[in-house]
């Protein structure tokens, strides 16, 4: 018999890492990295973090468009009437929230949706209309903080919250957090992070969450790809990192020790660099302004430690461009607003949630499946089995 081992198509040679590939099209937004812009839908996501609330720029993400006052107070009544927690949920959340002896909220995440997936009997994509995808995909979101806000109280042996109706999503966020109304300057400082994180681009988690969509799953599946992909330090598990490296610093002093010991090491430092940036991130200059707006001891350290490690990157790193991204500032503003350290990454995803059931539900109406191929780099192949 003679093997064929001619691929079936025409194999075309990408980048390693996918960079610059055009996997999908998307109405979303868009990221443009020698500019340092990003924006959703048509409008700059600065602009909306500035200017808008989160419940506007979650209608925007879904439905193309901000809403009228009318469809906002509806849209918010809405998500706030999705909020509570199924009852089945509670012993999974208490398992999760004692199970080993690190506090993994994003892991206690991953498998509260699962549960979550069975208790609401969630349809694959594939066997959903855009209706019934829309319903589950606000639903879901809606619940998200409240399970991520119970696994922390659960840790620490406190009871759940139960969410507001009347706060809004991030008042209600930081409320079952710690069990006290927030300070509106918290919260609208909390509120912007949240919106200028909701969504950017073919990211590493979203782009899970669109190839598990693509094969139809149900969109707790895409999701819990989705979270299993941003947990990783390179992707959304770096602001605790980053306010780590703070405290590691501990004085102005030490910060070129520190550092030039860390890359000697072959480290990185975390809150620096990004994938698409050549120059600052949109997203850490809307959080140093919203720091320096908070003022104090941390963010003067912080902002002297940002000046000088880009310095420093400069120098070590020649021909590279790598300033503060997101997660260098996002750890002082949530530090500020009173977010404990294991929060900070869960605190991403309660907006990152927003931004990719977006992506999975648009990923939904294309209805093609995403395969793309590898190169074989191993022994010729078929070599004879051993005796
Ligand atoms: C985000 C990140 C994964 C992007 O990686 P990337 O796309 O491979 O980055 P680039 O292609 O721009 O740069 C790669 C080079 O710069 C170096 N570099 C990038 N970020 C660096 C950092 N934070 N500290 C030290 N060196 C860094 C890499 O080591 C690499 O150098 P090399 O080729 O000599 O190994 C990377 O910058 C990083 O690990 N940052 C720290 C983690 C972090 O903050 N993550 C949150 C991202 S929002």
């Amino acid at each position: 018999m003679t093997i064929n081992t001619e691929p079936v198509d025409e194999l075309i040679e990408v980048p390693a890492g996918l960079r610059h590939v055009i996997a999908a099209e998307t109405r979303l937004g868009d990221v443009r990295g020698r500019e340092g812009f990003y924006h959703y839908r048509q409008y700059s996501a600065i602009d909306l973090a500035t200017g808008r609330t989160f419940e506007e720029v979650w209608f925007l993400m879904l439905e193309g468009r901000l809403p009228t006052p009318g469809e906002l107070a509806e849209f918010t009544g809405t998500i706030a009437g999705l909020r509570d927690l199924p009852a089945e949920l509670l012993p999974v959340l208490t398992a999760a929230a004692t199970a080993g002896t690190r506090f993994r909220p994003m892991a206690g995440l991953r498998t509260a949706l699962s549960m979550l997936a069975e208790t609401l009997e969630l349809q694959p994509l594939w066997d959903s209309g855009p209706t019934a995808r829309s319903r589950d995909a606000l639903r879901i979101c809606a619940v998200t903080p409240t399970i991520l806000a119970a696994l922390h109280r659960l840790h620490q042996g406190l009871e759940p919250v139960a969410p507001q109706p009347e706060l809004s999503t991030t008042a209600n966020w930081l409320y079952m957090i710690s069990g006290e109304l927030p300070k509106p300057a918290a919260v609208r400082a909390i509120e912007q992070y949240l919106i200028a994180t909701i969504d950017h681009g073919f990211n590493a988690s979203t782009f899970t969450a669109r190839v598990v969509a693509s094969t139809g799953a149900d969109i707790a599946a895409a999701l819990i790809a989705a979270i299993g992909a941003f947990t990783g330090p390179l992707h959304g598990g770096a602001p605790d990192r980053a306010l780590d490296g703070l405290d590691e610093i501990g004085t102005p002093d030490r910060i070129d020790d520190w550092v030039r010991d860390k890359i000697s090491r072959g480290d990185r430092i975390m809150g620096f660099g990004h994938p698409v940036y050549r120059t600052d991130d949109p997203r850490s200059l809307l959080l140093r302004d919203i720091a320096t707006e908070i003022g104090g001891p941390l963010v003067d350290f912080a902002t002297t430690v940002e000046r000088r490690v880009v310095e420093l990157l400069a120098e070590l790193k020649p021909g590279r461009t790598l300033y503060a991204n997101v997660e260098f500032y996002a750890g002082v503003v949530m530090e500020l607003s009173g977010i404990p350290r294991s929060m900070f990454t869960p605190t991403f995803a309660v907006s990152r949630t927003v931004g990719w059931t977006a992506n999975i539900l648009e990923q939904a109406e294309s209805g093609k499946i995403i395969r793309p191929a590898a190169r074989y780099v191993g022994p010729p192949a078929p070599e004879p089995l051993p005796h």
